[in-house]
């Protein structure tokens, strides 16, 4: 029988397992500013509508390549000068690359969804860390892989637990996820640790793929490429112009693949699935030549609000009974946890504090928190007068939550 008119069309099953919380909660927060109350956007790490501006002779590239005409398709890999640009600033650091081992992509997302795509089968599993950034468990759902958590610990400045960690290995296990500096929780890896996760991979037959996206956003300077402590190791390097070079919107990422040759057929894919998408903007791909080749003083002045501002958000949470907060290292996220009333969870405490302060952050449970951990991630790139405002609001509306005065 024909379907009525009337008959929705069907979504895919793999659509109810692909959650990306930090941006699934705007709908909340769109709700309250239709009742009329103003709310603090601290849910999405982006640096722009806080004022920060990007270096104008990033802009100025892409404005003149536009002008003189690079407004094409590009070779699916990027644009030779760019990829050339991304070798030799990891070599600058310290580890030579092959600039044919570089893909520029639309950001470090889909660098980090065409890996996870060329890497994994159905059944296959990742470690990704707990909290973790969303995309990661998000594309692994939705390839119907599994996300394996390791656990960071908030008594050890979020650090990963190792041991936790050797006992998630199993024969499906096919990568290690790295994000250092971390988001959500804004941890800086001491070398060590950093170390260790590197033998660990090495020794487990892992893929290892090393988020350096906050790579150059450490408050003590610029973290070193994981893949420098093991050149040989399978390492894969993502990072853009999103957080550091702050141009989030322009969508100009790379990705670097180790020189292992365990690591070419995966290359080969890749390439394969960077032909189907064609390429990343392209005149963008010119303001990876000019950030990396150019000025970079912008850096030190982020970092220096970005501490000041991590400074001003601990002291201030940390202030309020019952919210303990670790401070960041790196980065423009903290992620504090509230000791929540027997029954209630991360997301009640989330909602009720948006809907009586209009100040929106992101449960624990969006980044793979235990909702009663009580765990938040506050997004901290707002001005230090407003992010006194903001803290006055979160310690009137956690006395009275956990008062259990809301409702
Ligand atoms: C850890 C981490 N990885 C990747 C991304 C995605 O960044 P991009 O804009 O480069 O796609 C983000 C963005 O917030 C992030 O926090």
């Amino acid at each position: 029988m024909a379907p009525e008119i009337s008959t929705p069309v069907p979504v895919a099953d793999r659509v109810s397992g692909f959650s990306y919380a930090i941006r699934n909660i705007v709908v909340e927060a769109r709700k309250v500013e239709a009742a009329g109350r103003r709310v603090d956007y601290l849910n999405i790490g982006d640096p722009i509508p806080f004022g920060f501006t990007t270096p104008p002779h990033m802009v100025e590239a892409v404005a003149r390549a536009m002008r003189e005409g690079d407004n094409g398709y590009t070779p699916s890999p990027g644009i030779l000068a760019a990829r050339q640009a991304v070798a030799d600033d990891f070599a600058a650091r310290g580890l030579p690359t092959d600039p044919d081992r570089v893909l520029l992509t639309s950001g470090t997302s889909e660098g980090i969804e065409l890996t996870l795509t060329a890497l994994l089968n159905a059944g296959d599993d990742v470690l990704v860390p707990t909290p973790t950034y969303p995309l990661y468990t998000a594309v692994i759902a939705k390839l119907g892989a599994v996300a394996s958590y390791y656990h960071t610990d908030p008594d050890r400045d979020w650090l990963p637990d190792l041991d936790h960690l050797a006992t998630l290995v199993t024969p499906r296990t096919r990568a290690l996820v790295v994000i250092d500096p971390n988001n959500p929780t804004g941890a800086v890896y001491p070398t060590e640790i950093r170390r260790a996760l590197v033998a660990f991979a090495e020794r487990h037959g892992l893929l290892l793929i090393a988020d350096e996206v906050y790579g150059d956003l450490a408050y003590d300077g610029p973290v070193e490429p994981l893949g420098l402590l093991d050149p040989d190791a399978a390492v894969i390097s993502y990072s853009s112009l999103s957080k550091a070079y702050l141009a989030p919107g322009w969508r100009a990422g790379w990705m670097a693949v180790g020189r292992t040759p365990r690591l070419d057929n995966l290359l080969t894919g890749l390439r394969k699935l960077a032909d189907g998408r064609l390429c990343s903007p392209g005149p963008m791909q010119h303001a990876i030549t000019a950030a990396l080749s150019g000025d970079r003083s912008h850096q030190a002045a982020f970092r220096t609000a970005l501490e000041e501002r991590a400074e001003i958000t601990t002291t201030r949470l940390n202030a309020i009974d019952g919210i303990r907060c670790v401070r960041p290292r790196g980065a423009f996220y903290a992620m504090p946890q509230v000791t929540l009333p027997p029954g209630r969870t991360d997301a009640d405490y989330v909602l009720g504090l948006l809907r009586s302060t209009g100040v929106l952050t992101v449960f624990g449970s969006g980044f793979g928190t235990v909702p009663e951990d009580g765990c938040f991630r506050v997004v901290f790139l707002a001005s230090p007068a407003d992010l006194h405002r903001i803290c006055d609001l979160v310690a009137q509306f956690t006395g009275e939550f956990l008062a259990g005065r809301t409702a």
